[in-house]
């Protein structure tokens, strides 16, 4: 299926991995080969964290009975589209280091950098990946099995290849485009808060 034209254009020099993933909604029932989604978890593998603690978990469904559990534990308004999906899957963050049993406090930044690597390798395979906070918490550690004690649950993740967008619903479909970003003027700061010279000040006065 034709996948919506791309219409991000970065403001700075950038490789194109970064606007070319998006998190599109009309997926494609396709299986997506076990091989390819070890490729995917490999890619989360390498990601960075604190101590190397690697403190990601991804329960994964390709199964129907599988992807019918996990599909019910999504909200109401991610089943509409992301029950197509060939690949659903929760990442959960463990809450402790595994070497001293102490709170880990960047466990659930670890896991986004391993989200962020899975996303890309997928986009480089011609896959998306898109995550979901909309999902049923109160249900999802007991249908899973995982212990609210040991791990956080961050978000669902649904994985496959594009489809066709003519079976989203309609106000669904009308989103169905890679959107934009603030600049980066909005979010980088040097030196301290409150200064004037900002990113636009400095990148102009270089
Ligand atoms: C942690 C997280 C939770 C998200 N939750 C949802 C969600 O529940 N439903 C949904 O349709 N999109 C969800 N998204 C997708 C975001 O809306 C999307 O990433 C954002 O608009 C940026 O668009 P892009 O991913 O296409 O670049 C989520 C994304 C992240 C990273």
């Amino acid at each position: 299926m034709p996948v919506p034209p791309n219409e991000r254009r970065p403001d700075h020099p950038l490789d194109s991995q970064f606007i070319d993933r998006w998190s599109p909604r009309a997926f494609s029932p396709a299986p997506v080969p076990r091989d390819v989604l070890n490729t995917l978890f490999e890619a989360a593998r390498w990601a960075p964290s604190c101590f190397n603690e690697q403190p990601w978990l991804f329960l994964v469904a390709t199964e129907k009975d599988d992807l019918v559990r996990f599909g019910d534990l999504l909200s109401t308004g991610n089943q509409v589209w992301a029950t197509r999906a060939p690949v659903l899957a929760f990442l959960f963050a463990r809450r402790v280091f595994s070497h001293t049993g102490r709170p880990n406090r960047t466990f659930m930044f670890d896991c986004g950098a391993a989200w962020m690597s899975l996303a890309l390798q997928a986009c480089k395979l011609g896959l998306f990946a898109h995550a979901m906070a909309g999902f049923k918490r109160e249900e999802l550690y007991g249908e899973l099995g995982v212990s609210p004690d040991d791990y956080e649950a961050i978000c669902a993740i649904a994985i496959g290849s594009y489809g066709d967008v003519a079976l989203l619903p309609p106000d669904v479909a009308a989103r169905e485009k890679p959107n934009d970003r603030r600049p980066i003027s909005s979010f980088v700061v040097y030196g301290r808060m409150g200064q004037d010279a900002g990113t636009e000040a400095a990148d102009s006065a270089s």
